[in-house]
């Protein structure tokens, strides 16, 4: 099986101003930012407002930078919207697209969600596409069906390792405190890599990031499953100790 690197990833979502944005990325470059200092690579996606300043903090550190969503288009009338080459040219390497809070917020769609992934591709950065049941598919046991639509509806065809990231984030489990057994991430994470060989050849080596509640008392439990290559962080990546311990749980 091709060798995948654990990803710990930060989603500041809608939080921080200039100053708060500085200090934590400080803080997340000094504490395990060194090259080598943990066995996986991090990343963090701030708001968009600070992603060229936090470009110049993380200068000669390994902490990656990403932007939490992108426009479909290469540019045009769009206002208030930022294209991926526009994330690019500001230093990040990554974006998070189809977020569960895009999708309930802005109402965007799994067709939405692939133009965007794909517009991320074509711009030269690397697709974090999220996806996840909601509490009521759930509990009626339709969890591993919504994930096959999203699947099939988000993820580009043919979509190369390198530029793919897949987060399985249960929507109820985010920013609520509850998370899904290990048994349920293990066999959710499992089913995604099957269905994931639908759409690329290149599926064995794609890396699957579990979100949704995960901190520094389960980090470590939940990236030992099988087929979770690491996380998608959101409160605890606000809190620069928590990441960082979240980081350093990587096996
Ligand atoms: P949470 O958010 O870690 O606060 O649950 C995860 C996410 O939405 O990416």
């Amino acid at each position: 099986m091709a060798a995948r690197r654990p990803l710990i990833a930060g989603n500041w979502k809608m939080n921080g101003l200039k100053l708060d944005g500085l200090t934590l990325a400080q803080a997340v470059a000094q504490d395990v930012g060194k090259p080598g200092a943990v066995g996986c690579e991090l990343l963090v996606c701030p708001p968009a407002t600070l992603v060229m300043t936090i470009a110049h903090v993380l200068v000669g550190s390994s902490v990656g930078l990403g932007g939490q969503d992108c426009h479909a288009k290469v540019s045009g009338a769009h206002t208030g919207d930022i294209s991926a080459a526009m994330l690019r040219d500001a230093g990040a390497a990554y974006v998070i697209v189809g977020h569960s809070e895009r999708r309930t917020d802005h109402g965007e769609s799994d067709a939405q969600v692939l133009a965007k992934a794909q517009a991320a591709q074509a711009a030269g950065l690397t697709a974090i596409i999220c996806i996840g049941e909601t509490e009521a598919q759930y509990v009626a046991g339709q969890t591993l069906d919504v994930l096959s639509r999203q699947i099939a509806g988000s993820v580009p065809d043919g979509a190369k390792a390198a530029a793919t990231v897949v987060a399985y984030e249960p929507v109820w489990a985010i920013g609520t405190g509850r998370t899904p057994t290990n048994d349920e991430i293990a066999a959710a994470h499992a089913h995604i890599r099957k269905e994931l060989a639908k759409r690329t050849a290149d599926a064995a080596a794609v890396r699957l990031l579990y979100g949704g509640s995960v901190k520094p008392s389960n980090a470590a439990e939940i990236l030992r499953l099988p087929d979770v290559d690491g996380a998608l962080v959101g409160g605890a990546s606000l809190i620069a100790a928590d990441f960082a311990a979240i980081a350093r749980s990587c096996p």
